[in-house]
């Protein structure tokens, strides 16, 4: 194989994965946004989540840490949730969240992650 062809080679592999890890990009918040997302918070997990303790479903704060390092896992869990802790509860059942809601809940979340003061944190 002549050098050339290798680096074509190689170059291609480089920017399928660049390309595959910068497929998922969270959306930049603003004041309509993020009401937006505490809006549909409000409506569709405030049932059953509370931010520092467990309740009908695990305490956000100790969700959303769990997710730091991997933003689109949580995207993919808020799209179709798995069982994670069945022996301490049923899965979970939520209403559809679009992709762009999907995505804008996990912006809002890490974003309280990053500022737990926030006055629009959910209690
Ligand atoms: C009907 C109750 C209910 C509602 C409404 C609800 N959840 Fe949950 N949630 C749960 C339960 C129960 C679990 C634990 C599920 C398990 O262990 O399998 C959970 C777990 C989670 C987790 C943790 C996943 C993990 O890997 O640890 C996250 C994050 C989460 N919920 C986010 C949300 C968000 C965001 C909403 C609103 C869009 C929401 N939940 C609405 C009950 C609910």
């Amino acid at each position: 194989m002549k050098a050339n062809s290798r680096f074509l080679i190689f170059f291609a592999f480089l920017s399928s994965l660049i390309f595959a890890a910068g497929t998922f990009t969270l959306p930049v918040l603003t004041e309509t946004s993020r009401s937006k997302a505490a809006a549909i918070y409000d409506r569709d997990c405030y049932a059953c989540h509370r931010w520092t303790r467990d309740f009908a479903g695990p305490s956000m704060l100790g969700n959303v840490s769990r997710y730091k390092e991997n933003p689109k896992a949580l995207f993919n869990y808020l799209k179709d949730p798995k069982p994670i802790h069945p022996d301490k509860y049923r899965p979970m059942e939520i209403e559809k969240l679009s992709d762009g809601d999907a995505s804008l809940m996990v912006a809002w979340l890490f974003a309280l992650l990053e500022d737990s003061t926030a006055k629009d944190r959910p209690r």
